[in-house]
């Protein structure tokens, strides 16, 4: 990690991975995250000397040495854990939260009754961790979040950018296909005012990218 990158002192926030959402004490709505791209980044930020806060949902794969890991199964836990962590100079949030949860949980589980053809659920939206960290006071001074887009990419990318007040989006182009699992990835660095093709890249390669990043922007605010 070049010397540039030095993040000695400084405190990141990454999320990872899926969330879980129960509907009853067995079942649960969520996707196929594998939390790779997260842990990279956490990993990278630790590499450049960051203390790193990771919040991840449940994944299959080992946590990243060198880093404080929080789990947490839902939206609401991730959203909890993440407000607990600050305050942080960057936060980035590359988690896959599941966007709805079930109205009400059912305590027992829910049971098949004989000529039931129909099941209807009744989902809300969950909160929206990258938006809070966005509109709180306590702001990390650079944010960064993930979009995964199938067309007009760039403008849907900088629409979540200024919604969720983030510095950076860094945007999946995700119509060839899918990338949840995969090794490579494509990203385009969405900011206010450029739109950066990092190209093919895998997923450490693309952490580091993104540390850089990061700390290119933690430069231009602090000194
Ligand atoms: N995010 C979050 N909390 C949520 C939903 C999303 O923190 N409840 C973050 C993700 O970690 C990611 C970014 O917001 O950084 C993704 O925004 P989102 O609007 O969910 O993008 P898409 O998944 O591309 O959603 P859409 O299908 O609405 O385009």
């Amino acid at each position: 990690m070049p010397h540039s990158n030095n993040l000695a002192g400084r405190h990141v926030i990454v999320t990872s991975g899926p969330t879980r959402e129960p509907i009853d004490p067995v079942r649960y709505i969520s996707n196929r995250s594998s939390g790779k791209q997260g842990h990279a980044i956490a990993a990278a930020f630790a590499a450049a000397g960051a203390r790193v806060t990771l919040i991840s949902g449940p994944v299959e794969i080992p946590d990243p040495a060198g880093v404080h890991v929080v789990h947490v199964e839902t939206a609401e836990e991730m959203l909890q854990a993440a407000l607990a962590a600050l305050p942080a100079d960057a936060a980035v949030c590359a988690a896959a939260v599941a966007d709805w949860k079930a109205k009400s949980i059912a305590t027992h589980k829910m049971k098949k009754r004989e000529g039931d053809d129909e099941l209807t659920l009744t989902l809300v939206r969950n909160p929206d961790i990258l938006h809070t960290l966005g509109h709180s006071a306590a702001r990390p001074a650079v944010l960064v979040g993930f979009a995964a887009e199938t067309n007009d990419v760039v403008d849907y990318a900088r629409g979540k950018l200024q919604k969720k007040n983030a510095d950076l989006i860094l945007a999946n182009n995700v119509g060839g296909g899918a990338i949840f699992g995969a090794a490579d990835t494509h990203l385009i660095a969405v900011s206010e005012t450029a739109a950066d093709d990092w190209g093919a890249l895998d997923k450490t390669q693309a952490a580091e990218r993104i540390v850089s990043a990061v700390a290119g922007m933690m430069r231009l605010r602090v000194s």
